[in-house]
């Protein structure tokens, strides 16, 4: 199975989700590859932190920054359980690209405000692909919400009827997911994580769902 974090806006959780799923799935014993396909390079840098930290890889983190992405990834993922693109912002070609061998796609949206044009551009996008693969399953993902916060709580019942619409699991503001990129670290490997590791693994068991 390919899972792909897609949404041209930056900054939205793309990667966070991404190393947080194949770290969830890698700790139940999947093989898993993560596809970092933003030129950006961020899953890699986070990858050679780990590796210069001597922490225990879980799962490969590959490069594949170009528009050939579903060309080059059969290969790839012929001996993974689950592969994982974690894709860019504002770069069409590869975001199209990851779109055509993507099997699921999550977009993570973030409230408030709600970021309609790069969000929407992805749906575009997204729909574009699914008129020649229309087996291509999409799901929303609240990241960054305050669950106390009404606002949270407004956006999460507009988008449960949205189409497509979100997953009921989101993923809320904390400290430990903003150490992740720094530290080279999952949040579950960090202190203080037991609830981020909660969100984390109903996210990936809703998934699974989806696309067993
Ligand atoms: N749930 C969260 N709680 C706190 N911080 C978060 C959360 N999710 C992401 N962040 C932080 O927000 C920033 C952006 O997240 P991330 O890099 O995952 O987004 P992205 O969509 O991959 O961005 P880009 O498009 O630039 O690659 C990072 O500093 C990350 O640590
Ligand atoms: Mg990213």
């Amino acid at each position: 199975m390919i899972v792909a974090l897609l949404n041209q806006q930056g900054g939205v959780g793309k990667t966070t989700l991404a190393l947080h799923l194949a770290g969830v799935w890698a700790c139940q014993g999947h093989r898993i590859t993560v596809v970092d396909a933003d030129p950006d390079a961020c899953a890699v840098e986070w990858s050679e932190l780990r590796a210069q930290e001597t922490l225990p890889s879980r799962f490969t983190v590959i490069a594949i920054a170009r528009d050939t992405l579903h060309r080059e990834l059969p290969p790839i993922t012929r001996d993974v359980d689950r592969a994982i693109i974690d894709g860019p912002s504002h770069i069409e070609p590869i975001t199209r690209s990851a779109l055509m061998a993507a099997d699921f796609v999550l977009v993570p949206v973030q409230p408030p405000p709600f970021q309609g044009l790069a969000f929407v551009e992805t749906l575009r996008l997204a729909n574009g692909i699914m008129t020649v693969r229309p087996q291509l399953r999409i799901r929303l993902v609240l990241n960054r919400c305050n669950a106390r916060a009404g606002v949270t709580q407004n956006l999460t019942q507009a988008l449960a009827d949205y189409d497509p619409p979100a997953l009921t699991s989101s993923i809320t503001e904390r400290a430990v997911f903003a150490e992740v990129m720094q530290s080279g670290r999952l949040a579950f490997e960090l202190p203080h994580s037991s609830a981020a590791i909660q969100e984390i693994t109903a996210l990936a068991a809703e998934v699974e769902r989806i696309v067993p």
